[in-house]
């Protein structure tokens, strides 16, 4: 671990997952390693020995995965919440605590930035793509993974869940909204891809570190779901109170704009 100061307070966030952080890594659909190898085949990395930084890396879920694919690459996760790092497999790499607005690195000093479902509470996503942008070489890349709704999900019912149960989230992103804060950003999209995930709500919503009330509304929330929703995310009523149901991920593998 590297003691780096945090330069800036996000306070609401670094509380919430500081809370988080000894229950994180519980949900292995979080941490299921061949979910995670299959993101990191997204990535052309031509250097032999390739450096990463891991914005709002949490507990380093994807450290592991990616010095499988990359034997000997440079590994370095950043995150707001010190609880969160203190939680993750340390091995050989280096963690910072900082925000992603101004993260502590050399400029051009990365061959890729990844980004895995914090876009979601970045307070100015695109001064944090700019950042992105600014610690890679110029041949490097970003790799946003991020939920984003099913295509033809209700729109109300997905802000009302999200409100409950991710109540520090910033933005509800679409791979729209996402394709166009790259661009903003100064990124090209070459590669979009969707990952298809199969939750229980019970999982789900323990994995949220939520209070009992929020749990109760949260689940009721989908008990009562349209039924377009619980058609398009496949809902299966396990018969113990428990649900089973579609989650959705958009994946964008950018570069910078020459
Ligand atoms: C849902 S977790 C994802 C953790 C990890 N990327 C993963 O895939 O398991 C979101 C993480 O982003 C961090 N985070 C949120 N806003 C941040 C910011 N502005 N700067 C750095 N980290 C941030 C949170 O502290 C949290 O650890």
């Amino acid at each position: 671990m590297v003691p780096i100061r945090e330069r800036r307070h996000t306070g609401q966030i670094h509380r919430h997952f500081d809370l988080r952080a000894e229950t994180y890594g519980a949900t292995s659909t979080w941490t299921h390693q061949e979910r995670l190898a299959r993101i990191i085949e997204l990535l052309t990395i031509e250097r032999d020995t390739p450096s990463f930084v891991d914005v709002g890396a949490g507990i380093g879920t994807m450290r592991r995965p990616l010095l499988n694919r990359f034997p000997g690459a440079r590994y370095v996760g950043v995150d707001l919440s010190l609880r969160m790092l203190q939680n993750a497999d340390q091995g050989t790499s280096a963690y910072a605590q900082a925000d992603a607005h101004a993260l502590p690195l050399l400029s051009h000093s990365f061959d890729c930035v990844l980004a895995r479902q914090v876009m979601h509470y970045l307070e100015r996503p695109v001064d944090a793509i700019l950042e992105f942008r600014r610690v890679l070489r110029p041949d490097g890349s970003v790799l946003i993974i991020q939920g984003t709704p099913l295509p033809g999900d209700d729109a109300s019912w997905w802000k009302s869940v999200m409100q409950v149960a991710q109540p520090v989230r910033q933005h509800r992103w679409t791979a729209d909204g996402l394709r166009s804060v790259l661009r903003k950003g100064g990124f090209q999209t070459d590669i979009e891809t969707t990952e298809t995930v199969r939750l229980k709500l019970h999982d789900w919503l323990s994995y949220q570190g939520l209070d009992p009330r929020s749990v109760r509304l949260a689940r009721s929330l989908h008990e009562k779901a349209p039924g377009s929703v619980k058609a398009g995310r496949k809902f299966k009523e396990l018969g113990d109170g428990d649900i089973e149901f579609d989650a959705f991920f958009t994946m964008l593998l950018a570069r910078p704009c020459r």
